[in-house]
C-alpha cells in the first residue's frame, strides 16, 4: 500500500525524521485556515500518488493566507497523471539551500535491502540514474544489520557529502531507516531532502509504501488505506479475506491454490482466443479448505462483476476432497438463489472425484456445467462467456 505524501510526513515525525508543519485541508477555506495557522510563507501540495506534483502545478508556494486560499482552489480538483486531487496538504515553506536524494527499499532481484543516495536531489531520480548514474550512490543494506551508523556513514561517503554536512544526513538516514523497519515498509523515499539556509536537514516529499503482509503488525495501517480509490470488488473480496486481482476479460475465474489459479488464467487467455478473445476477468484462489462459504463469497465478488459473462471453478482435490468442493458449489448456489445468473463451467479432479461429479449431477443445476479436463472447462467457459458478450 502506497501512502499520500501527508501520511509519509506524520509517519516521519513519529520516528523522529525531521519535518515541517502540515495540515491537511479538503476545501480552500481549510486550507487558508491552515495556513494562518502555521503563519508566514507556507506551500500548497496536491495529495496524489504520483510523482511529478510539482512540473505538473500541483504544489505552489504561497506568501499569505488568502494565497493559500487562491491556490487551494485551483489545485483541488485538478487532474495530474489521471488521478484527481480531493486533498491537499499546506506545508510550512522551508527556506531550500540544497535538494539531495534518498531512499531505501526493497531490493527483490538480490533478495537485499538497497538504499540509494545522491546530494543532486529534487529532479527526476529515474532520469538522473540513466543519464547520470554516477551521480546516484547504490549501497546495499543486510536485513540483519540495517542502517546502522557505519552504514550510513556509508551511504552519505559514497553520495559525496562535504565533511561537515556528512554527519547530520547520516544522523536522518538512520531515522528514515527506523521508518522502514519499524513500520514494515518496502519503500522509504525522500526527494527531495533539503538542507536549508539555517543549516537543517528537512524531508521535504516522502513516499511510503507499507508491506500489506505484516498488517497483523500494525493495526494502524488499515486506517492509512484510500478507501475512495479502492476497487469495490477489490474492497469486498478483501473483506472476505479472498486473494483476488479484478482483470478485463469476461471469464470468472475461481481455483484453489495460487499456481493452479495462475494456469486457469493461461489456459482461458488461450481459449478464449478461439471464441472472440474473451480473457480472464479475475485472479481468485479460495486456498485450500473450499467450503460451501468461502466458495460462495468467491461467487458473490466475481457475479457481481458487470464484465463477468461466464464462470470456470478449477479445483483440484487435495486436503479438501471433492466431494466437500461440490457440495460448496452447491451451498453456494442455493446460498446465492436468483444472484448466481451467469454460466458456470465446474471441472474437479483429484482426491475424491467421482463422489464430487456425482454430487454435482444429482443437484442437477441448469447453470452448471460439468468439465472432464482443465482445457475443455476452458474452451466451454470461453464458448459462454463469447455466446453472451
Ligand atoms: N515545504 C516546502 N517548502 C518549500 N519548497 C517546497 C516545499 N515542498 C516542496 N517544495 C518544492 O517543490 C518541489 C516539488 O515538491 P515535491 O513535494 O517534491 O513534489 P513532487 O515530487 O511530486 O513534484 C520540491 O523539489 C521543492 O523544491
Ligand atoms: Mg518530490
Amino acid at each position: 500500500m502506497d501512502l499520500f505524501e501527508y501520511q509519509a510526513r506524520d509517519m516521519f515525525e513519529a520516528h523522529g525524521v525531521p519535518v515541517l508543519a502540515g495540515i491537511v485541508a479538503h476545501t480552500p477555506e481549510e486550507a487558508k485556515e491552515a495556513a494562518e495557522k502555521i503563519g508566514g510563507v507556507t506551500v500548497v501540495k496536491a495529495q496524489v500518488k504520483v510523482g511529478g506534483r510539482g512540473k505538473a502545478g500541483g504544489v505552489k508556494v504561497a506568501k499569505t493566507a488568502d494565497e493559500a486560499f487562491e491556490h487551494a482552489s485551483a489545485i483541488l480538483g485538478m487532474d495530474i497523471k489521471g488521478h484527481t486531487v480531493n486533498t491537499v496538504m499546506i506545508a510550512q515553506g522551508a527556506d531550500i539551500a540544497e535538494e539531495f536524494y534518498f531512499s531505501v527499499l526493497l531490493d527483490r532481484a538480490n533478495r537485499n535491502y538497497l538504499a540509494m543516495c545522491s546530494v543532486e536531489g529534487g529532479v527526476e531520480i529515474e532520469v538522473l540514474a540513466v543519464e547520470r548514474p554516477d551521480a546516484l550512490a547504490k549501497v546495499a543494506v543486510d536485513p540483519e544489520i540495517g542502517i546502522d551508523q557505519a552504514k550510513a556513514n556509508e551511504i552519505v561517503e559514497t553520495a559525496g557529502f562535504s565533511a561537515e554536512l556528512a554527519p547530520k544526513v547520516a544522523a536522518v538516514i538512520i531515522k528514515l531507516w527506523d521508518v522502514f523497519k519499524k513500520e514494515d515498509a518496502t519503500l522509504v523515499e525522500v526527494n527531495p531532502l533539503v538542507r536549508t539556509g539555517a543549516g537543517d536537514i528537512l524531508a521535504l516529499d516522502g513516499k511510503v509504501s507499507l508491506d500489506e503482509n505484516a498488517d497483523f503488525r500494525h493495526p494502524g495501517h488499515l486506517d492509512l488505506e484510500d478507501a475512495a480509490a479502492a476497487d469495490p470488488l477489490e474492497a469486498k473480496a478483501k473483506a472476505a479475506d479472498l486473494n483476488y486481482v479484478k482483470l478485463d476479460g469476461e471469464v470468472g475465474v475461481i481455483g484453489n491454490g495460487a499456481g493452479l489459479v495462475m494456469s486457469t488464467l493461461d489456459v482461458v487467455a488461450y481459449a478464449g482466443e478461439n471464441h472472440g478473445g474473451v480473457k480472464p476477468a479475475n485472479f481468485l484462489d479460495i486456498g485450500g479448505g473450499a467450503s460451501a462459504e468461502v466458495m460462495a463469497a468467491g461467487l458473490d465478488v466475481i457475479l457481481n462483476d458487470p464484465q463477468v459473462k461466464s464462470v470456470f471453478v478449477n479445483v483440484f482435490g487435495g486436503i479438501t476432497a471433492c466431494d466437500a468442493v461440490a457440495k460448496g458449489i452447491v451451498g453456494a448456489l442455493a446460498e446465492l438463489g436468483s444472484a448466481a445468473n451467469k454460466p458456470l463451467v465446474v471441472r474437479l479432479d483429484g482426491n475424491n472425484v467421482e463422489e464430487g461429479r456425482r454430487i454435482l449431477n444429482e443437484a442437477n443445476h441448469p447453470l452448471v456445467t460439468l468439465a472432464a479436463t482443465m482445457d475443455e472447462g476452458a474452451d466451454k467457459a470461453a464458448e459462454l462467456a463469447n455466446a453472451s458478450k
